[in-house]
């Protein structure tokens, strides 16, 4: 998979590269991340990328003549290009896996007040939030994004199971799960889990999971009753 980032900040993404999932991807090739400094696309000597708003509004907008020759410069036909927004759809495990069957991301940070309306409604694929609040750039953002969705993509974990069994992958929260030592300040990891019974473990990771998500996140307790046709879900909570 490539990735192209288009930012008035490239050197935050150093901090991505050095970073142990997405460092291995791109050391194994796997994964190609690009960034790119907008204010190259600049027009004037100052290199502006941003000016006032029309109809008047505090701050400055980041300007569309510069936004769109740095889009050109990077996509192609078969690219998916995504603006970092608080307006876009709030990003999500099944987004994040959609997202990673794309062979070209191109992701657009906005900062200050944001970007020409123009750019957004007429030359980018899809907006993404990471949550409903506003910061302060698409950067962050941006990197929320590449981290979960490279998670994805073939052969970047080690387990490819270890994505597909996380909260969120289905409808649940996952399972409780320990390490050693089997007693910690008098707490006992569960005997089920010593066993060695798969089948018992199992029954217990699917129990243990509706109980998280009751108790966690009732919200998505009440979405996995409607959605899955688990009629029973888990009685109270223990
Ligand atoms: C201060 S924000 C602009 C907010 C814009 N005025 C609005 O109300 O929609 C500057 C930039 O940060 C990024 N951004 C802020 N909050 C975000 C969020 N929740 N998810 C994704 N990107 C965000 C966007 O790229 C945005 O253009």
């Amino acid at each position: 998979m490539k990735i192209d980032i288009l930012t008035l900040f490239p050197e935050l993404f150093d901090l991505l590269r050095a970073y142990g999932v997405i460092g291995r991807a791109l050391e194994s090739g796997i994964l190609t991340l690009k960034t790119h400094q907008i204010r190259d696309y600049a027009k004037d000597r100052h290199k502006s990328v941003d000016d006032t708003v029309f109809g008047g509004a505090a701050g400055m907008l980041m300007k569309p003549d510069v936004l769109y020759d740095a889009l050109d410069a990077v996509r192609t036909p078969a690219s998916h290009v995504v603006f970092l927004s608080p307006q876009g759809s709030v990003l999500n495990q099944d987004k994040a896996r959609a997202l990673a069957q794309y062979d070209h991301l191109v992701l657009l940070c906005g900062h200050y007040e944001g970007i020409d309306a123009r750019i957004t409604n007429y030359y980018v694929d899809e907006e993404i939030s990471i949550g409903d609040y506003v910061l302060t750039g698409g950067e962050l953002p941006a990197m929320v994004l590449v981290d979960t969705v490279v998670r994805w993509v073939d052969d970047v974990l080690g387990n490819p199971e270890s994505a597909a069994s996380d909260s969120h992958a289905n409808l649940l929260l996952q399972y409780d799960e320990y390490t050693k030592p089997r007693n910690f300040r008098g707490h006992e990891v569960p005997d089920v889990l010593l066993n060695g019974n798969h089948q018992a473990i199992a029954a217990w990771r699917n129990e243990n999971a509706l109980y998280n998500t009751k108790r966690k996140r009732p919200d998505l307790y009440e979405r996995y009753l409607r959605e899955s046709g688990d009629e029973g879900g888990i009685d109270g909570l223990h």
